[in-house]
């Protein structure tokens, strides 16, 4: 977190309310199914259920590509807003699939905090590790969910213990379980002081909350068995022992989660989680930029790209920016520079994403997401202002892990080919080298499904059936230096250097070899394996 005081005196009340966040978690723990308890509860949808067909398409590679094809659905998923209790809450959804890493770090860069959802029985898995390791490169707040208590889970302790072991993070319990499995009631709320309790009979309906004094309050009893509250009552007093009590400011610069355990499915916890997202998450924060760092109670509106979404409509080519504001207070048809062209645009129709209707977006705060539509002038890592030159930092492009040779299955359509690559390397979908030597190109993604998607889009979106075929090289390294040495690089080197669709020089490789002699030989020159995006 950057170092921003929380609850600046001046920080306008509409930005103070917002609290923009991710979910991350491993595949099947619950993200669907609590994003849309969140709407549900936000009222933004009227039943459970809406948001579904994304969890279920998301299952199957063949259904993922249609759900792709369906650019409607990701989209309006991609990042949803609504109000709950005074807070309005940004949403905004990170890609399924682990192959989409890069797209999710990105993601994680629009984010003040993250909701780290884990299943009871199944504790810290891969995929949520990874997207943990993300979100503490940025110290970002979490906040954890440990779903699916109605069935056989873990032993409390047990799960606690792993995630302080495995993410070494302290963890601080906002709620504590009663019972597990069949015989699961509730949960003990430890911030309240209260009883909250599942309804079984009915998934969507919020838990009965029953106000008590204490552990030692007799009307305890009337609720749970005495078995169950013996257990509670010792663990509880263990808990509050061995664990750490709830730290705010910890929990602000990411050293301590707190965790609510609940069934995102029977609605249960959710508004607990809701509630302490809005009393401890963050407000939206300083944003990174050079020559200075942005504060979002600045009155000039600023923002970046961190996401863009091509060809929602095929006929029209038009393509939505996600972008995030990073200060003011947006009103439509304000005119912004676009400070890489250094030109005026007037954003005269924002998309505002209220959970699954697009809207019009007549006005924004520092901390909302607009979706702005345009035909390719707003590229990821772009940065609007009101005027001045700012460039936000910290939006990195990964060199690719795997490398492909394409061609089109019509060697006419070559030029149609080097379009459609262009657009999709724009959009931040695939990194696309033109070798020096040679014809065609070479597209590299992070991960293989990656080209599956690619493939599929070119042929839908542009007409143009295209093949893969395996390259020579595995490896891209950007590089950057004074220019003779740059160029002495690339005399030396022709068979190796290729160039990215922003101009930028690669160097292509299939050894480390290869790279360690580069670093070797050419002192002033610098191999990187990420890009700051411009
Ligand atoms: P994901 O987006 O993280 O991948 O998970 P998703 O919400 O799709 O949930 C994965 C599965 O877990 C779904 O079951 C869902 O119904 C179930 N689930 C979610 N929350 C809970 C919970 O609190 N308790 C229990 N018991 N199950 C839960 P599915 O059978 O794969 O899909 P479906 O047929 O229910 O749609």
């Amino acid at each position: 977190m950057l170092d921003a005081a929380p609850n600046r005196p001046d920080l306008p009340a509409e930005i103070a309310r917002r609290r923009t966040f991710a979910i991350i978690s491993h595949p099947d723990a619950g993200k669907t199914t609590l994003t849309e308890k969140f709407l549900l509860y936000g009222g933004a949808i009227q039943m459970a259920g809406q948001v579904r067909a994304k969890g279920e398409a998301r299952r199957t590679r063949s259904d993922f590509m249609k759900m792709e094809q369906d650019r409607g659905i990701s989209v309006s998923a991609s990042a949803m807003s609504f109000d709950f209790k005074t807070f309005r809450f940004n949403l905004v959804d990170t890609p399924g699939h682990s192959d989409f890493s890069e797209d999710t770090y990105r993601t994680l860069t629009a984010v003040d905090a993250a909701v780290m959802v884990i299943d009871g029985a199944k504790g810290v898995e891969s995929q949520t590790k990874k997207l943990f390791e993300v979100c503490r490169l940025r110290d970002l707040p979490i906040f954890t969910f440990c779903n699916k208590m109605d069935r056989e889970s873990r032993d409390t302790f047990e799960i606690i213990d792993e995630i302080q072991e495995n993410l070494a993070i302290d963890v601080t319990p906002a709620s504590w379980p009663i019972g597990m499995g069949r015989d699961f009631l509730g949960c003990y709320d430890l911030i309240h002081d209260r009883l909250e309790l599942m309804d079984r009979a009915d998934r969507n309906k919020v838990a009965e909350t029953i106000e008590i004094k204490g552990l030692d309050d007799p009307k305890l009893a009337e609720h749970v068995s005495a078995h169950l509250l013996v257990q509670l009552q010792e663990e509880v007093e263990m808990a509050r022992e061995l664990l750490p009590t709830l730290d705010p400011q910890a929990v602000l610069e990411g050293h301590m989660t707190p965790i609510w355990f609940g069934s995102a499915i029977n609605s249960f916890g959710v508004k607990e989680l809701m509630d302490g997202i809005g009393e401890y998450g963050p407000e939206p924060q300083p944003q990174s930029a050079e020559p200075r760092q942005i504060s979002p109670e600045e009155t000039k509106v600023s923002g970046f790209v961190f996401k863009v979404q091509a060809n929602m409509d095929p006929k029209h080519r038009d393509r939505v920016a996600f972008v995030r504001l990073a200060s003011g207070h947006f009103r439509r048809g304000m005119k912004l520079t676009h400070v890489r062209s250094k030109k005026p645009m007037a954003v005269s129709n924002p998309v505002l994403f209220l959970a699954a209707d697009r809207e019009l977006a007549e006005e924004a705060w520092a901390g909302d997401i607009i979706g702005i539509p345009n035909h390719g002038q707003l590229r990821i890592g772009d940065t609007l202002t009101e005027g001045e030159t700012l460039k936000v930092t910290g939006i990195p492009s990964f060199a690719p892990e795997l490398l492909q040779g394409v061609r089109a299955g019509d060697p006419m359509k070559a030029k149609h080919l080097e379009k459609a690559l262009m657009q999709f390397a724009e959009e931040g979908a695939a990194k696309v080298f033109k070798p020096m030597i040679g014809s065609g190109f070479i597209v590299g993604v992070v991960g293989a499904l990656q080209f599956e998607v690619l493939g599929s889009r070119i042929e839908l979106e542009y007409g143009l059936p295209v093949r893969f075929e395996p390259s020579q090289f595995t490896s891209a390294r950007w590089v950057t230096g004074p220019k003779a040495a740059v160029d002495k690089l690339i005399n030396a080197n022709k068979q190796h250097i290729g160039h990215d669709n922003d101009g930028d020089v690669v160097y292509l490789t299939r050894l480390q070899w290869d790279i360690d002699r580069v670093i070797r030989d050419y002192p002033d020159v610098t191999l990187s394996a990420t890009k700051e995006m411009m």
